[in-house]
């Protein structure tokens, strides 16, 4: 059975707990220990950070949840200035850095990643975790 969420929260920080709860009610629904939810939910607001920081001047972004048997599908999709994938650096494990570990972290604690941007039209992150 696949059944699926859709969610559009305006760009604005106070919303994310909203992303965030969505993200920790589906997991908990499908099995997911303790551990993973709060990881789904750490990926999940870092990616609405990035479409509430970088995207622009658009003031809504969607969010969908998706359920596919054991798979937990996440997508969060923008319509702001989008970047340049190619020209995304992953962050260096010598220097001691604050900014540009979101991306990093979603990757880390997710199971499956996938961006695409166009610059001018947005960004669409597709993130998926399976319950163990
Ligand atoms: N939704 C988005 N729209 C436009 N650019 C984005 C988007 N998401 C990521 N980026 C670009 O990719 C870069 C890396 O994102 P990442 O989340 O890893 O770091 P950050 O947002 O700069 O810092 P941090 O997440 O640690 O606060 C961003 O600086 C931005 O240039
Ligand atoms: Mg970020």
């Amino acid at each position: 059975m696949r059944e699926s969420i859709n969610i559009s929260l305006p760009s604005k920080p106070e919303y994310v707990s909203i992303a965030r709860l969505t993200a920790s009610f589906v997991a908990n629904q499908m099995g997911f220990d303790i551990e993973s939810i709060e990881d789904i939910k750490l990926a999940v607001g870092e990616a609405c950070n990035n479409a509430i920081l970088h995207s622009g001047t658009d003031n809504t972004y969607n969010l969908e949840f998706v359920k596919e048997l054991d798979n937990l599908i996440i997508e969060v999709v923008d319509f702001g200035n989008g970047f340049n994938i190619e020209k995304y650096r992953k962050p260096d494990a010598e220097e001691l850095q604050e900014n540009g570990l979101g991306l990093f972290i979603i990757k880390s604690l997710m199971d499956e990643v996938q961006i695409e941007s166009n610059e001018g039209t947005g960004t669409k992150i597709k993130m998926s975790k399976i319950v163990e």
